[in-house]
């Protein structure tokens, strides 16, 4: 048996795909080990979520720290402590800077609600039904320095539903959740 791949994962807010991706490591689906949970807002909902998993939660906030790379300098830190090898974005509300970037050169993963590079930045499902699609979809991306930019790895296609964003935004959400497992899989298979 290899060893796991340790992984962060950031997340900002309710942290469903952060579930996920513990689920898939506890149940063996995905060989890797979550080693800490990195949040710049540790009032949101991902940090019960992670303290109830039994995995470790390393909040920063940024008005905290005078710079971006003294933010990301802490952050790093903390990753070195546990040895992490890939960070792992799920609904992290920050753009990574070049501190982390050059840190971690390539092995940087997010998720964003959309068929990138179509409707990029916040709100990707308000901005597809806005727009009138009747497809959006959901990409899994390796991170550089722009917003969600980066190399796309995979994307799922996702049926827009009755014009509606909570309906749409759940669907799209299932979808996230498998698509960022299989990713993950096939990723650190390599
Ligand atoms: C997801 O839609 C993800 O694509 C985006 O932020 C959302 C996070 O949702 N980047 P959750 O916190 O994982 O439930």
């Amino acid at each position: 048996m290899t060893r796991k791949v340790k992984i962060a994962v950031f997340a900002s807010g309710s942290g469903s795909n952060f579930g996920a991706i513990e689920e898939a490591c506890r149940n063996g689906a995905l060989h890797a080990e979550i080693v800490v949970m990195v949040t710049n807002k540790p009032d949101a909902y991902v940090v019960e979520r992670a303290k109830k998993a039994g995995i470790q939660v390393a909040a920063f906030c940024p008005k905290d720290f005078s710079t971006k790379d003294a933010y990301e300098e802490a952050i790093l830190g903390t990753l070195r402590e546990v040895d992490v090898e890939w960070l792992i974005l799920a609904g992290y509300m920050r753009l990574i800077g070049q501190h982390l970037l050059s840190a971690y050169p390539s092995r940087i993963v997010n998720i964003h609600p959309s068929l990138l590079p179509s409707f990029p930045g916040k709100d990707a499902i308000g901005q597809a039904i806005e727009q009138g699609v009747k497809i959006t979809g959901v990409t899994v991306h390796l991170v550089d320095e722009g917003m969600d930019t980066g190399p796309i790895l995979a994307q799922r296609a996702v049926a827009v539903i009755d014009g509606d964003v909570d309906k749409t935004a759940e669907a799209i959400h299932a979808v996230e959740h498998e698509l960022y497992k299989e990713t993950l899989i096939e990723l650190f298979s390599r």
